[in-house]
């Protein structure tokens, strides 16, 4: 694995696909535990467009009957959360009393997620429980529990796996940090 460079900056390779990949097979146990013989069909909200990658690979790995819905949301520019979520693609299904198990990339400050979950309950949703392949614990500011977290990283600016630098870096199978400046 190579530094990459996007729209100027370099990043370094963190954590790599086979580490990924365990990572999702772990949260899909998790899940799959949870959700065993379930009755109903919960919803698989996919958080556009960062869980795109995140959200194919837990789907594959459950073992009961999902109906997959998605949202796009966005509150970075650059490498910096602004603090405000918006909602580009509104919730492409119903979730009045269904459960619904949000994917997500990355939890950072939680504001993304928080509205999520508060948009979700005011749609009716039973039960909501939130899935996040990564987390930084540093700047997490919420209340909130995030039910499964893939792996917790320090507060870096990532790309790779579905993750972005202004819509750049989605496509790689790695996940890179970006070097100090
Ligand atoms: P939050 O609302 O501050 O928790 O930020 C969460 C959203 O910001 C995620 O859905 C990501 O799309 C984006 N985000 C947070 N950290 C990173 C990062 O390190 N790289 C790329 N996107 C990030
Ligand atoms: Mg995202």
């Amino acid at each position: 694995m190579d530094k990459i460079t996007l729209h100027g900056k370099t990043f370094r390779p963190f954590i790599k696909n086979e580490e990924l990949e365990g990572i999702i097979d772990d949260v899909a146990d998790r899940i799959n535990a949870d959700f065993a013989e379930c009755e109903d069909v919960p919803i698989l909200l996919c958080v556009l467009n960062g869980a795109v990658m995140f959200t194919a690979a837990v789907m594959k790995r459950l073992n009961f009957n999902v109906e997959l819905c998605s949202i796009k949301l966005s509150s970075y520019v650059g490498t910096q959360s602004t603090g405000t979520v918006l909602m580009p693609i509104g919730l492409t299904s119903d979730v009045k009393d269904r459960r619904v198990i949000i994917l997500e990339d990355i939890v950072d400050t939680g504001n993304t997620i928080v509205a999520l979950k508060e948009l979700l309950f005011s749609k009716g949703a039973k039960d909501v429980k939130i899935c996040s392949m990564l987390m930084k614990p540093e700047v997490y500011a919420k209340p909130d529990k995030i039910d499964y977290v893939g792996k917790e990283i320090p507060n870096a600016f990532i790309v790779g796996y579905g993750l972005d630098y202004d819509e750049l870096g989605r496509q790689f199978k790695d996940i890179y940090v970006i070097d100090a400046q």
